[in-house]
């Protein structure tokens, strides 16, 4: 059992907290709305703790929009020194077909994160409604500590979902263009019914 901590209490949050609660895993939620991270930890059977103070769990999911996923690592500062930051953000323009950013956000992340903690992009090439369906599904994980991505490898794999290594945070852009890849699929015949993964020969 890994105690795992969840910035945010959207979609997100709601699909990874139950997942991550029906193995078997302690969840606590951590969000600037304290009562719809409370309404929303009842209903999965999580916890929460304060917005802001260190996190319980040494796997912190950054389970907020782009837009707020810097506000949201600097608010938390030192507090999340020598965590594993798992940012599962996809910096998509308004029209979710292209990218706003020339580098990654993991990368922006990993710019204003303490320097002790390990910045590893996941679960962006997932789409939640399919995360939710608790069927097994390929991860893609990218980042530069290898015992950060060995730690959350055993706790996705733990969730059957069997993570691939992408190498360092360099290839988090290569992730975030792989969520370009899975929209595009989605919106031109395959459906969003619809996961990425690969095929081991
Ligand atoms: N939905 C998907 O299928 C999917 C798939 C893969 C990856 N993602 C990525 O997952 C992330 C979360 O998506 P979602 O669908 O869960 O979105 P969502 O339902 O809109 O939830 C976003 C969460 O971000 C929080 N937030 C926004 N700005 C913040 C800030 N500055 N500080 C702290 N919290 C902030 C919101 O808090 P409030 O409630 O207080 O506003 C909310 O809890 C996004 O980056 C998205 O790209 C989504």
């Amino acid at each position: 059992m890994t105690t795992i901590s969840i910035i945010g209490s959207g979609n997100m949050a709601n699909v990874i907290g139950t997942r991550a609660v029906k193995h078997g895993h302690s969840v606590e939620l951590l969000s600037r709305n304290t009562a719809k991270a409370q309404a929303l930890a009842d209903e999965i059977g999580a916890t929460v703790g304060t917005f802001g103070e260190r996190p319980a769990g040494d796997i912190v999911i950054v389970a907020v929009l782009y837009d707020g996923v810097v506000d949201a690592v600097t608010t938390y500062g030192e507090a999340l020194a020598g965590k594993i930051l798992v940012d599962i953000s996809n910096p998509f323009n308004a029209d979710a077909d292209g990218l706003v950013t020339p580098s990654s956000a993991a990368q922006e992340i990993a710019d204003v994160a303490p320097d002790s903690a390990h910045v590893v992009k996941a679960l962006n090439t997932i789409f939640g409604h399919v995360l939710a369906k608790g069927t097994p599904l390929d991860a893609f994980i990218a980042g530069d500590s290898a015992e950060a991505k060995a730690t959350l490898a055993a706790f996705l794999d733990s969730l059957e979902l069997r993570t691939f290594d992408t190498g360092g945070l360099g290839a988090a852009s290569i992730l975030e263009s792989a969520a370009l890849l899975l929209m595009g699929l989605a919106r031109n015949g395959a459906g969003f019914d619809l996961a990425l993964g690969a095929q081991v020969l």
